[in-house]
């Protein structure tokens, strides 16, 4: 018999590779999906007829008991969260419960369904991936981060994902629970919400390009990321969740790259020189910044065999040629986001 998933965020960028990679290997995919007329779920059937969709809202705990009550899941993905920084210090208290609480109402929804009691290994029950952040690293402790480096989040997000990570563990912990939490660095597509930087600039790109714009507008170009592509990720998330034992990964390149020579090789990507047309703007600064995030990803290829497909440079040039295209084609990139 099928395996049989269930998404949280599954109209977001990850849930969508997730949902693709998970049919392919022949799992029975459900998302849960909030919202009475969510736009984007039809967006996510033109690109995924197989997905099945249950109501549901990370807010709500009911909702999740009813969830796993009705899909009865094999493994359930939480990628659910308020996922942008700065939304996060605008709405921390809504940060806090959908990226953090959330994660409490799922574990508990399916400690309630599979019956799993204190102490008691509940080995045969539904497994559980929480998608964890490199954001948890923050004001960094060491160079690269690994699975044993120390937490400094720097924004309510980072905080939020903190408590989600160590509820993991300690569902784990308390009730024998098959929970593992993946540890993701930055990654991207041309699926990326528009508003995290990397797509920020594929589109900038390929409006300037296309004469639909003369500037593109940012703000710290001296933070350094390790981008890998989202495709790739996600097939982490599964292999983790495959592992004979419930353990944590990170999952990262192992290479950072400045916002800079984002932009310096997005630019390039498109023949086109940077410095004539991007302007730097301190109202799109941060109020307390991640320097820098470099993963060592060592214990995820030693023990998962993953490893990244894509390059920094290949990510930049698939990103913004996809945007050429899209602009070219005349579509709304916030309306039609999942090429
Ligand atoms: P994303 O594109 O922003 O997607 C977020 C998803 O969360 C959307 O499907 C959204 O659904 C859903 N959501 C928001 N509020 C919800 C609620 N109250 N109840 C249920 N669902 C809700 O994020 P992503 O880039 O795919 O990332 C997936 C997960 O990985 C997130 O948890 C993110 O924090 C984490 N993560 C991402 C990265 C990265 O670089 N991409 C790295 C580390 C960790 P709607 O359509 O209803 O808005
Ligand atoms: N978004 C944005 N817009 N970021 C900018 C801009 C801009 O105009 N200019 C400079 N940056 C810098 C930010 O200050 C940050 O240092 C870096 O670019 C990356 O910003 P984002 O792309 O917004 O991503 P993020 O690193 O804050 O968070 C993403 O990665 C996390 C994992 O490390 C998100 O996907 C999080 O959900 C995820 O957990």
């Amino acid at each position: 018999m099928a395996r049989r998933a269930l998404i949280t965020g599954i109209t977001g960028q990850d849930g969508s590779y997730l949902a693709e990679h998970l049919l392919e290997q022949g799992y029975e995919v459900w998302g849960l999906v909030r919202g009475q007329a969510n736009p984007r779920v039809s967006r996510m059937r033109r690109l995924l007829s197989d997905v099945q969709v249950v109501r549901g809202d990370l807010l709500d705990q009911g909702s999740l008991i009813s969830a796993v009550e009705r899909v009865q899941p094999d493994e359930v993905y939480n990628l659910g969260a308020i996922s942008f920084v700065p939304m996060s210090w605008e709405q921390a208290e809504l940060t806090a419960e959908v990226t953090g609480m959330g994660v409490l109402r799922m574990l508990e929804a399916i400690r309630v369904c599979s019956g799993a009691s204190r102490g008691s290994a509940a080995s045969g029950q539904i497994r559980f991936y929480q998608a964890s952040s490199s954001e948890m690293f923050g004001q960094v402790s060491e160079t690269p981060q690994t699975e044993r480096t120390g937490f400094h989040p720097r924004s309510p997000y980072g905080v939020a994902k903190a408590y989600g990570h160590f509820l993991t563990q300690n569902y784990r912990e308390s009730y024998g629970m098959f929970a593992v939490s993946g540890i993701l660095f930055n990654h991207e597509s041309p699926r990326r919400g528009t508003e995290f930087v990397t797509r920020k600039v594929s589109l900038g790109v390929a409006r300037i390009k296309l004469g639909l714009a003369t500037e593109l507008r940012l703000g710290n170009l001296e933070a350094r990321r390790d981008w890998g592509y989202a495709g790739d990720y996600v097939k982490a998330m599964h292999l983790m969740m495959r592992a004979p034992r419930p353990e944590d990964y990170v999952i990262g390149t192992g290479r950072m790259k400045s916002v800079r020579e984002l932009v310096e090789a997005a630019f390039a990507a498109a023949g086109l020189d940077w410095e004539r047309y991007v302007v730097t703007d301190q109202a799109l600064h941060r109020p307390a910044e991640v320097d820098l995030l470099c993963a060592d990803p060592k214990k995820a290829r030693a023990q998962l065999g993953w490893e990244p497909g894509v390059s920094f440079d290949e990510l930049v040039a698939m990103m913004v040629e996809s945007d050429l295209r899209l602009l070219s084609d005349g579509a709304d990139p916030d309306d039609a986001s999942w090429p």
